[in-house]
């Protein structure tokens, strides 16, 4: 074979032999599914291939059987790879290295009798990232935009009966150049092949909605003769072209998601459309949809599975689209390629605004300064045009879709202003997106930035941000609508301030939302030695150059689990808001919703003190028109059992779910809720076991000395190191103070200089223990090796006849321009099983910046279910504004510990330099201690793994500090113990 054959691999041209770009749908017309067992071998290169491969007689007996669609990294040839910025291959475009794994795949397939053999078409919906194709021996042409579907005319290759089909899948190509999107490189079939009869070969649907009069028109352009019938438009056997004016149609939205179902007809063939009429426009600088401003509450989608890689089922696209409804999210950013087309219907159906995004993206370039950046390389224009193309072409009827993204991080250039411009004739009823035009917004109509700090986008929710980079395009930019098309960097453990972005985003009509980076930790199910299951990412397959657990940012963990992260964003963007003003007695609501009333709603309310019910019931809550707010008296029964409460803690919370089932989610589903305390308005809770009495004021016990022991109370204390070794005969270690926290993926920025201050190795120090009639005293002095910096510490302990105080003091030796990860005590008991019941915030770990999705009660939870399972292993699990709290082993033995009046608590089988040096969840084993830690502050989550820094209201500054907590030791019935001070 000659090397000239192979020439498309290197050409910056998307293809030859390729059909024009089209709609892609159903027709009633036949199709053969080639989906299945295809021939493969892997060839090392364009050295290595088989000669006369795509031979109808060539003999592929010994090859193996591969399922198409598939990623063939995920079935066990070659190995995945992951880089966010950097090519994984020299920078020499548009060359590609020599050992460029190729999947040479063949299928026999039979074509049933009666098919129409001379009239049809191949169809490949993605190939990643290039490939040629025969067809029984005869060459159909190549093609390159992984993400997009390529279709050949096979009207005078296909023959009745059997056939062979041959396929040449190069994993490097010119190609790959636009396509160095942060994710897992992965190649091959992996999305489905079919060959479908020719009938009509496209379809554009136009249907505007004009929001003054309610009226719809539909166009419908086709490219040959047809009839189209809407019954539910009282359109029969119609001309599509129309115009057809239909006065009061129901726009389709995200919230209502309208769609009237219809059918074309031409010849014998019928399709399906599914047609939402909708106007999409800027006015006055605000995102309008059916003449009402929308805000986004996105997440970046990309296409994963823990498994399959970018090769999703239907089941899978689903369950995005109802964990995506279900928590509040209704817009998606289809980052950084377009999906699989069926995800669109869904979004269609369910109801969930779309950008759209190109497959393209050269961000490698940024290296090099940009220099030789396709974007404005005319040696690439056909390539950019032609994504272009295939993304509208393919995708333009789908109401879903509001914005056309041109793609991500592709620097900027003459090609994408031709991209724009032939976006803008071929469909106007769109706007355009490119984060990457930024600076000037030269070819986009929104203005997109990514992991703007709060304050830049409350400048710019003002119109009072800093001026464009060319000043001709100033007036222009300032005019647009903003959305933030990434932000909340949902890396490990985070992102946090979710809450400061959607305050801005509700007080500035500019401010259209924002898209979370991302939706799902992008991490490859693996097993261990040991038959642990785990997930894998960067750098676990041996690669050259790779980017770590970058890749694991997303919302929903690889097995679409939702993190705390997604729990959080449901409640911060909640689109109900409801409020309780005790001194009121009412229930206010805020509905923030563009076109929905409450009506759909149903309410309750429930009231607890000190976490034990006392009592709930329905709610009636006037119904509040769209954008409009109303309110509602708390019932009497509420007033009433809350006059005869015994003095605990009083909480109100109102719900309000589902009246009826939708599509997404059943009757009943929570959507909105809130929680007050009622007893008394702003008081801060007061620190009570249960049943028993504040810690105010109790007599002081005093402490006793033998040899080196101290007794204070239940405790006993080594008098050589004024530790705590036991408390009511449970053996304890600790507590001391501890500043440390193993490391999120969001304190990226901090680590370094945390390290360098030694807070993960500090030492502590004996200064003096000094037992006098009040308690016990210890002074202790902690800092690191080779670093003067540290803190004075003392701990002041004080006794009753069960259980003990500790007030800590803590004041830093010299000045720390570094935060803290944290602020509290550690310590640990034998064990590695055991229960924690709880009366705070839950029952979700919660952070200060990120605490929204919790609320007060009382809750119980195994060790190991207080774990959040983060792909790199990390801080996580915090309890917050813990009043008390009991740890119950499997033996029987208690700890209790007590908040004077908060503490926050997490509880592991782990210490945290194990969780800090675990590199995956299988690599963290119980080690026989419980590890207690309990704080008085943390710092922030933020969401500064990319992103500005953990904001000032966030941040944990070292500074003297006093804190108390209680512990007490107990038998099975800690309660009861504890209830008879
Ligand atoms: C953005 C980029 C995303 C992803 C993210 C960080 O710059 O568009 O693809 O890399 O940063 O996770």
């Amino acid at each position: 074979m000659v090397a000239q054959d192979h020439d498309y691999v290197e050409d910056p041209a998307p293809g030859r032999g390729r059909l024009p770009a089209r709609a892609w749908f159903a027709s009633s017309l036949p199709a053969v599914n080639l989906d299945g067992g295809w021939r493969f071998r892997l060839a090392a290169g364009l050295h290595d291939l088989s000669g006369g491969f795509e031979g109808t007689d060539f003999d592929d007996s010994g090859w193996a059987e591969l399922e198409v669609p598939s990623c063939w990294q995920l079935a066990g040839y070659g190995a995945p790879a992951y880089t966010n910025v950097t090519y994984p291959f020299p920078v020499d475009p548009p060359r590609v290295p020599d050992a460029n794994p190729t999947g040479e795949y063949r299928l026999r397939f039979g074509v049933p009798d009666g098919f129409p053999v001379p009239r049809a078409v191949l169809r490949f919906d993605g190939v990643d990232s290039c490939f040629a194709v025969w067809l029984n021996g005869v060459r159909l042409g190549d093609g390159k935009g992984s993400r997009l579907p390529a279709e050949f005319d096979v009207s005078g290759t296909l023959r009745p009966g059997r056939n062979v089909l041959a396929v040449r899948v190069h994993q490097w190509s010119a190609g790959s150049y636009l396509e160095d999107q942060d994710m897992w490189w992965l190649s091959g079939i992996f999305r489905p092949v079919r060959i479908v009869a020719r009938g009509l070969e496209d379809f554009f649907v136009h249907a505007d909605f004009d929001p003054g009069s309610g009226r719809g028109t539909l166009a419908v352009q086709t490219t040959s003769p047809a009839r189209l019938s809407v019954p539910g438009l009282g359109l029969a056997e119609a001309d599509p072209a129309g115009p057809h004016v239909i006065e009061d149609v129901e726009p389709w939205s995200d919230e209502r998601p309208r769609l009237y179902a219809g059918e074309i007809a031409a010849g014998d063939e019928r399709i399906a459309v599914r047609i939402g009429f909708r106007s999409v426009a800027v006015a006055e600088g605000v995102l309008t949809v059916n003449g009402v401003p929308i805000l986004l509450r996105g997440v970046n989608r990309h296409e994963w599975d823990p498994r399959r890689g970018r090769t999703l089922s239907g089941e899978t696209m689903l369950a995005d689209v109802l964990t995506m409804k279900r928590h509040n999210v209704n817009a998606v950013r289809t980052s950084h390629y377009p999906p699989d087309p069926r995800f669109l219907d869904l979004c269609d159906r369910y109801g969930l605004w779309v950008i759209d995004e190109c497959d393209l993206e050269t961000h490698g370039f940024a290296f090099e300064g940009w220099r030789g950046n396709p974007s404005d390389d005319p040696a690439w224009r056909e390539a950019y045009l032609d994504r272009a193309a295939r993304m509208v072409e393919r995708d333009k009827n789908h109401p879903c879709v509001i914005a056309w993204s041109l793609g991500n991080e592709a620097g900027t250039g003459a090609n994408f202003a031709a991209m724009a411009a032939w976006i803008r004739e071929r469909d106007g009823s769109r706007l355009i997106h490119y984060e990457g035009d930024h600076e000037n917004c030269s070819y986009a109509d929104v203005y997109s930035r990514m992991y703007a700090g709060v304050p830049e986008v409350a400048a710019i929710g003002h119109r009072q941000e800093s001026g464009t980079a060319g000043p001709a395009y100033d007036a222009h930019r300032r005019g647009l609508p903003f959305l933030l098309c990434e932000y909340a960097h949902a890396m490990g453990n985070g992102p946090g301030g979710l809450r400061d972005y959607q305050e801005l985003f509700e007080a500035h009509p500019r401010l259209a939302g924002g898209f979370v980076w991302e939706w799902i930790d992008h991490g490859i199910a693996r097993t261990s030695a040991d038959g642990t299951p785990y997930y894998a990412y960067g750098g676990d397959f041996g690669e050259e150059v790779h980017d770590g657990n970058f890749v694991i940012d997303g919302l929903v963990f690889p097995d679409r689990t939702p993190s705390p992260g997604l729990l959080e964003f449901k409640k911060v963007v909640e689109p109900v808001r409801i409020s309780v003003d005790p001194r009121a007695r009412t229930i206010g609501v805020r509905n923030l919703h563009h076109t929905r009333d409450t009506g759909y709603l149903r309410w309750s309310w429930l009231l607890e003190e000190d976490g034990d019910p006392l009592g709930r019931g329905d709610l009636a809550v006037p119904v509040a028109r769209a954008g409009a707010g109303t309110s509602a008296g708390w019932p009497q029964e509420v007033t009433r059992l809350a006059g005869e409460a015994g003095g605990g803690e009083l909480w109100l919370t109102i719900t309000a779910v589902l009246g009826d089932a939708e599509s997404w989610a059943p009757a009943g589903h929570e959507v909105a809720w809130a929680q007050e305390r009622i007893d008394e308005p702003g008081a801060r809770p007061a620190a009570r076991a249960p049943g028993g009495a504040a810690p105010t004021a109790p007599a002081a016990m005093a402490p006793s000395v033998h040899e080196d022991r101290i007794t204070l109370g239940p405790a006993q204390f080594d008098g050589r190191t004024g530790t705590l070794t036991s408390l009511g005969g449970l053996d304890l270690d600790g507590p001391r103070l501890d500043l440390w926290r193993a490391p999120i993926d969001n304190d990226k920025p901090l680590v370094a200089s945390w390290q360098r201050a030694g807070l993960d190795r500090l030492h502590h120090k004996l200064l003096g223990v000094e037992a006098g009639r009040a308690g016990l005293s210890v002074r202790t002095r902690v800092g690191a090796a080779g670093t003067g910096l540290g803190f004075d510490v003392v701990y002041q302990w004080r006794a009753e006849p069960d259980r003990v105080w500790l007030t800590v003091a803590v004041r830093p030796r010299d000045s720390w321009d570094v935060p803290l990860p944290r602020l509290g005590v550690a310590l640990s008991l034998g064990g590695q099983e055991g229960e924690l019941e709880w009366f705070g915030l839950g029952p979700g770990e919660a952070y200060r910046d990120s605490q929204s999705a919790v609320r007060v009660g009382r809750y119980r939870r195994t060790l190991a279910r207080l774990q959040t399972p983060y792909v790199r292993p990390q801080e996580n699990g915090n309890r917050r504004a813990v009043r008390w709290a009991r740890l119950t082993r499997p033996d029987g033995a208690v700890l209790s510990i007590l908040g004077d009046p908060v503490v926050d608590l997490t509880a592991r089988p782990w210490s945290t330099a194990a969780l800090a040096s675990a590199r995956h969840t299988c690599d963290l084993r119980p080690d026989g201690r419980i590890h207690l830690h309990v704080d008085v502050a943390h710092q922030g989550l933020g969401s500064a793994s990319c992103g500005p820094p953990v904001p000032a209201w966030y941040t944990l500054a070292a500074g003297p500090a006093s804190f108390t907590i209680g512990l007490a030791a107990g038998g099975p019935d800690a309660g009861t113990m504890l209830r008879s001070v």
